[in-house]
């Protein structure tokens, strides 16, 4: 199916059973992918910015803060921000560069993509930098994005940038999917084992990370200082903000209570961040609920180590596939509340 045609400023939408283009929050403007069964998902023009995922149950995958803000110039807070010319804070280029708050249109004549034939419901979007932009980062790119809801409800994001300076010169660059995902709960319970009546031992946690045991990564929460992590899936009690330096391809989210796991898989971006802002972070954000910490997680793939420099005529790929899959195991490992039960 082609994409629906139109630009951010004038649209001209054409309806499709896979792809419509329609007015969201705020008037922005989006499309939405629906696969097979009732599985969705929606794209905003602004940002470029996956803002929901559902599965064939109508449930959403992604978080989106309900204080999120829908209008220029901050970045919409939750679904997936796309964090391009850089990740993080340096010089004088805005937190997370300003692909995520900029009107991306879509690109109706893409250059060649393989994709599988069963994908129906995709849209190719494209930025090039403003005259504004060229002043802050003077590089003239072609940002492809595509993002496409496989026939399983899976969602892919694959970007295509390529250096389109006419000077000669090359530019590098940091890179991430700065996906939230909605969790049932982050925070690891603290209680009595059902062994141990006299000692408080942390309970089976709702949600952890695999994926990244044993990685090396850089913790943005004591001025990037370098550490190894510990051997066990990952859990979480306090803030984190850390970037993982070349973590594998695959990582999993498992969400005990939901019964449900994030298979992450990525492809060019070697590094991989993992954020919650806890309570008083979360409390600071204009547009994040107090408590709403305990119902996100972020993990993204990334290129922040190493950044990515390309020649003029270049271009680089980085994608992100993510499907979310049934799970009744917490990790391998045996729940003692339900050993007893047994
Ligand atoms: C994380 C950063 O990646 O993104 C945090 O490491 C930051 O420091 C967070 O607070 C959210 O950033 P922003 O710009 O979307 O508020």
């Amino acid at each position: 199916m082609a994409s629906p045609a139109g630009t951010a400023t004038s649209p001209s939408p054409q309806p499709s059973p896979f792809a419509e283009l329609v007015k969201g929050p705020s008037g922005l403007d989006k499309v939405v992918l629906r696969g097979l069964r009732n599985c969705s998902a929606e794209v905003c023009l602004y940002g470029g910015q996956v803002t929901s995922w559902k599965n064939d149950h109508g449930e959403e995958l992604l978080f989106m803060s309900s204080k999120a803000i829908f209008k220029p110039p901050k970045a919409i807070r939750g679904g997936i921000p796309i964090c391009f010319p850089q990740f993080g804070a340096h010089g004088n280029l805005e937190q997370h560069g300003f692909a995520r708050n900029r009107f991306w249109t879509i690109d109706n004549n893409p250059p060649p993509l393989p994709l599988n034939p069963a994908i129906k419901a995709f849209v190719d979007l494209i930025l090039k930098p403003s005259e504004e932009d060229l002043k802050i980062w003077p590089h003239s790119f072609e940002f492809r994005l595509r993002i496409a809801l496989g026939p399983g409800g899976d969602l892919s994001l694959t970007s295509r940038i390529r250096n389109t300076n006419t000077d000669g010169r090359p530019f590098s660059y940091t890179f991430a999917y700065h996906t939230y995902f909605s969790v049932s709960d982050i925070r690891q319970v603290v209680g009595f084992s059902p062994f141990n009546l006299f000692s408080a031992l942390p309970q089976p946690c709702e949600v952890r990370v695999e994926g990244l045991e044993t990685m090396d990564y850089l913790d943005n929460l004591k001025a990037k200082e370098r550490f190894t992590e510990q051997g066990d899936a990952i859990v979480f009690e306090s803030e984190i903000d850390k970037v993982y330096l070349s973590a594998p391809s695959k990582i999993a989210i498992i969400d005990h209570e939901k019964k449900r796991t994030f298979v992450l898989t990525k492809e060019g971006l070697p590094d991989a961040v993992v954020w919650n802002p806890w309570d008083k972070k979360a409390k600071a954000m204009q547009d994040f609920g107090d408590v709403e910490y305990k119902h996100m997680l972020c993990v993204k793939p990334a290129a922040v180590e190493r950044p990515i420099t390309l020649k003029p005529g270049e271009e680089w790929k980085g994608r992100l596939a993510i499907s979310a899959v049934p799970s009744s195991y917490c990790s391998g490992q045996l729940d003692p509340l339900k050993v007893l039960q047994g």
